[in-house]
């Protein structure tokens, strides 16, 4: 575990409290790491609370209680334990009473309903992660998940993204991380709390690149899985992902100017991007069988992602690529992201899977885009 050495000692009444909202599978990992972090740390009170949304397991028990009494989350992350200090706490209010750092990580759909729960709750000079991808469209326009937690709770907001499966970071596996943050003096905080020998913590002050690059990658997933699907073969599945990237590019330089190339070859970018097109995740899974099978999105999720758990753990790419294209017509962009379009148009049975073939025979040369941003 990295800690930075020259940071200076905290008395025990100055040391952060961390509470971590959401209890899925990356939410657990990630108060896996947490726990043990805070278990000998110089800036972490030892308590680490952890919001549980309750369910009652097949067995009748409840999951908060399974996870209190065995340290365990067995329904979301079976086979790994969680360090003692890590305390499930349903009552959300409550999770975060005290907490300086909230850290966000809970499928997006559900994010309005429990920041309402906190208004008024918070400490206000608690600062919070987001962990979470995909946007935020519940108002009409498109924005930043971040944006909506600030406007709710007036907080700080920092984001970590990166090519993190998260049983893998669950076994230990090596990774790294990109944590988007403008305040450089919360760096050591942010590094006590997330990083670990096997999880590479790097902080980034271009923080909503680092943000739309773990949104837009799950829709190029989308495209990369209909490759897939129909047997086209690596070089055009190589193809159609670098023109994804591409696009990434050239939304973050459209909506969000000012934003650094370097990010994208951060693990929030490109690691990202490649372990979800080829590391077998939601996205490109359902979309490869969509191309294939010819059955509807919602069918193949009912199928495949279990059932009754769909709306918390469903594909979030064609989600995306909705609220991407509605976003794109608004501003007549459409043209100028084929790619990302072809992906919407296929999912919602306007155009064949195979589009995403075309948008790569008809693609633009970027060069000049890039090269602007690279004298950024
Ligand atoms: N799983 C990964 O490998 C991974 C990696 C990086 C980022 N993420 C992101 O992290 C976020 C959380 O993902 P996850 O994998 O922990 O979640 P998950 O899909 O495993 O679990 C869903 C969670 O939603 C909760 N839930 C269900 N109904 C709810 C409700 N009505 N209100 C509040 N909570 C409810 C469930 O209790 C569960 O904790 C997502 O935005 C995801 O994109 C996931």
């Amino acid at each position: 575990r990295h800690s930075s050495p020259c940071y200076p000692a905290m008395k025990p009444d100055r040391k952060k409290r961390v509470c971590v909202l959401g209890s899925g599978n990356w939410g657990t990992v990630i108060a896996k790491i947490v726990g043990s972090n805070s278990l000998h740390s110089e800036l972490l009170q030892e308590r680490v609370s952890m919001y549980v949304y309750e369910e009652e397991l097949e067995d009748g028990r409840k999951l908060s209680e399974v996870i209190n009494e065995h340290h365990e989350n067995v329904k979301y992350l079976p086979g790994h334990k969680l360090p003692p200090n890590v305390v499930a706490v349903t009552d959300a209010a409550e999770a975060v009473r005290g907490a300086d750092v909230l850290v966000f990580v809970l499928p997006r759909q559900f994010v309005r309903t429990l920041c309402a729960t906190l208004v008024g709750q918070i400490k206000p000079t608690a600062v919070g992660v987001s962990l979470i991808k995909g946007f935020d469209s519940e108002d009409g326009p498109l924005d930043l998940v971040s944006n909506t937690i600030a406007r709710y709770l007036k907080i700080r907001m920092c984001v970590l993204m990166g090519a993190n499966n998260a049983n893998e970071v669950a076994a230990e596996k090596v990774a790294e991380t990109t944590i988007g943050c403008k305040d450089k003096r919360l760096v050591p905080l942010l590094k006590a709390i997330f990083q670990t020998d096997y999880l590479k913590v790097s902080v980034n002050d271009d923080v909503e690149a680092v943000e739309v690059c773990g949104a837009l990658k799950n829709v190029v997933a989308c495209a990369a899985g209909f490759v897939d699907g129909l047997e086209l073969g690596s070089n055009a599945k190589a193809a159609v992902v670098r023109l994804g990237l591409l696009e990434m590019v050239r939304f973050v330089d459209s909506f969000y100017p000012g934003s650094r190339l370097g990010t994208f070859f951060q693990s929030c970018g490109v690691a990202d991007l490649m372990t979800t097109c080829y590391g077998g995740q939601r996205d490109s899974r359902v979309a490869a069988a969509f191309a294939k099978s010819g059955k509807t999105l919602a069918e193949l999720e009912e199928e495949m992602l279990g059932g009754k758990k769909l709306q918390a753990r469903g594909a979030i790419g064609t989600r995306t690529a909705f609220e991407v294209n509605r976003f794109l017509k608004e501003n007549k962009m459409e043209e100028q992201f084929p790619l990302l379009t072809a992906v919407h148009l296929a999912a919602t049975g306007v155009a064949p899977p195979n589009a995403v073939l075309q948008c790569v025979r008809d693609a633009p040369d970027y060069t000049p885009m890039v090269r602007n941003l690279l004298v950024m």
